[in-house]
């Protein structure tokens, strides 16, 4: 795995039986589709057209003809009838594959570690749930039936002409490899522009978002000739490709009826001696000449689809079949349950004691060792600050407390048990983690906040939000609790959203808080609110708070200052003043740094 994704490879149709694991289900429903697309082809019309010219115009008669009309009329019905249920088929599988293969796939991202999403991109994941699984909706579904009803004209077209007429059905299929040919050719020449299209069109519209995202900082760096030139040269670059895919389309379809009328010469040509006797089976030959033209299209098409869609498939099932570097072991699902079937009833309670126990610990794809036999204790229900430098590790030993990573070598100790020993959602639902970089999802304020805890009263959700001094927040929105807070929470700034996201956690009554620079976009006067809020929050709670400005986290039971992944100090804020070392230069120049700012006003 790389955050650029390796370009996919694969032999032309190697990915298919990957995927029949997950499609066996629609074994029955693909099985119909094709015997109903069999049963819905028209390629025994032109055999009726040629009984009706030979029988009542060669030979003047209409005996059977009331029969005749029942049988065409009864045939172009049932026809229409096995279609109507083919298409209808083939409309339900491709969005049952789509919605199954989309709902396992992110299913199966909840299940994968952080370490996949530092590795692969949204842009990345997004197309493989998203397009990857629609390609292949529409490869088991409409490519599948466009090889069936062409495929059936096609073979059943040259059947009949072999028994009719073999001389001539050989001479007008003399045409197939020309077309074929043409065709391909042609394909791999509009496949290949039309990508192009679709690049450039995808470079304009990105540049567009930029343009208008990034409004602000253009002006503001003067760039705007830049940005207008860059634009300009891209549109030029999709007006010429896109008059070329044009040239092309058009040259294309001159030369596909120029193979259609070659067909349909040899038929009057060769076929000329028939009409004097056969007129009917002269204009059979006729429809089948040039009704050949339209199904080596399609099946072609249907061909390079299958063909295309072996990236999307490779990818898709790589990603369906990477495995979380953070999984539970069978045992520990047999009695805790997994995160979509906890067996909350085995659960024990947790405490909130928390031991590293000689870690070492090196990032999935990091080059350094970021903790090295670390050793530490966190008695339940003590309040741990952690500080230290930008990159010394502290988001690293939280994230190894929530087991969102594992340690590569040693143990992380919950209640005196390896973390291994019990299920990550037993663990999880025993966490309140702040992020440093606070997320909400769309949705309103309510909604966000009851995603901490779904029963939680209207009480709970006032007394949380008081406790970081976020009312006065939601009063201040609109429709208060139930306004709107936008894609990611974006409606908000990054302290309002600090201020949710930290009483949603709030709400969830954590045994284990966990706040990782999580008042670091509020201003001074809401910190120290929220310092208040924080005494009163932990009391029976272990917590562990991260933070850069020293001042507020005086009050700590301990303070760990640490630096490139080891503890250098710790005691609490007045010990390690009294220690003047490592801690004191920090307090010292953070309080310069403060005094100075205060100075300057
Ligand atoms: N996902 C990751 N993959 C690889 N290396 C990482 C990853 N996350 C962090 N690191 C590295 O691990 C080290 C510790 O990072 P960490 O995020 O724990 O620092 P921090 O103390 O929380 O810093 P900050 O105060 O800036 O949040 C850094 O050198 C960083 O580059
Ligand atoms: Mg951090």
């Amino acid at each position: 795995m790389s955050k650029t994704p390796q370009k996919d490879r694969s032999l032309p149709f190697f990915g298919v039986p990957k995927l029949f694991p997950y499609v066996k289900q629609y074994k029955k429903q693909l099985l119909s589709m094709v015997v109903l697309g069999l049963l819905g082809s028209d390629v025994l019309l032109p055999l009726f057209q040629r009984y009706a010219i030979n029988h009542y115009v060669g030979e003047k008669t209409l005996d059977t003809l009331p029969l005749f009309i029942l049988l065409y009329f009864g045939c172009v019905v049932f026809m229409a009838v096995m279609n109507y249920f083919a298409t209808f088929k083939a409309c339900c599988v491709e969005v049952w594959i789509d919605r199954d293969l989309r709902n396992l796939a992110f299913d199966h991202l909840q299940t994968l570690s952080f370490s996949y999403f530092n590795q692969n991109s949204v842009g990345y994941i997004h197309s493989r749930v998203m397009s990857d699984t629609q390609r292949i909706g529409v490869l088991f579904s409409w490519s599948l039936m466009d090889c069936v009803w062409h495929g059936t004209y096609l073979i059943g077209a040259v059947v009949i002409m072999l028994i009719v007429n073999a001389r001539l059905a050989l001479l007008v299929m003399l045409v197939l490899p020309l077309i074929v040919l043409l065709y391909s050719i042609f394909q791999t020449k509009l496949v290949r522009v039309n990508r192009r299209v679709r690049e450039i069109n995808s470079k304009i519209t990105g540049n567009f978002n930029e343009g208008i995202t990034g409004a602000r900082t253009i002006k503001t760096l003067a760039i705007e000739d830049k940005m207008d030139r860059d634009f300009v040269a891209d549109t030029a670059e999709m007006r010429r490709t896109s008059v070329r895919a044009a040239r092309l389309r058009g040259l294309f379809a001159v030369t596909m009826s120029f193979a259609s009328s070659l067909a349909l010469a040899i038929v009057l040509w060769k076929g000329g001696a028939i009409a004097e006797s056969e007129i009917g089976t002269f204009t059979m030959f006729m429809s089948y000449a040039q009704g050949m033209m339209e199904p080596v299209r399609w099946i072609i098409d249907a061909i390079s689809d299958l063909i295309t869609t072996q990236v999307n498939i490779e990818r898709l099932t790589r990603l369906l079949e990477t495995e979380s570097d953070v999984t539970d072991t069978p045992e520990v699902i047999e009695r805790y349950g997994d995160s979509f079937k906890p067996k909350r009833e085995n659960w024990e309670e947790l405490h909130g004691d928390v031991e590293f126990d000689d870690v070492s610990f090196r990032y999935p794809d990091g080059e350094e060792t970021v903790l090295e036999h670390f050793d530490l204790k966190i008695p339940f229900g003590s309040n741990i600050a952690i500080v230290g430098e930008t990159g010394a590790g502290k988001s690293t030993l939280v994230n190894l407390i929530c087991r969102f990573y594992e340690p590569t070598e040693g143990r992380v100790l919950i209640d005196g048990r390896d973390a291994r020993e019990r299920s990550q959602l037993w663990l999880h639902s025993n966490i309140g983690y702040v992020l440093q970089t606070p997320h909400l999802f769309s949705g309103t304020v309510r909604e966000n906040l009851l995603y901490g805890n779904p029963d939680a009263t209207q009480e709970q959700i006032d007394r949380a939000l008081e406790l970081v001094s976020a009312t006065e927040v939601v009063a201040r929105l609109e429709k208060g609790l139930d306004s709107d807070v936008g894609e990611g929470g974006d409606l908000l700034s990054t302290g309002e959203k600090q201020l949710l996201s930290f009483a949603r956690a709030i709400l969830t009554d954590p045994k284990i808080l966990v706040l990782d620079e999580a008042t670091s976009s509020v201003d001074t006067m809401t910190e120290q609110k929220i310092q208040s809020a924080i005494e009163t929050v932990i009391r029976g709670r272990t917590s562990i708070v991260i933070a850069h400005r020293l001042s507020t986290v005086q009050n700590a039971d301990r303070i760990l200052v640490v630096k490139s992944g080891r503890i250098v100090e710790q005691g609490t804020h007045r010990e390690l003043l009294a220690l003047n070392g490592y801690y004191k230069e920090l307090y010292t120049r953070q309080y310069e740094d403060e005094a100075t700012a205060s100075v300057l006003g």
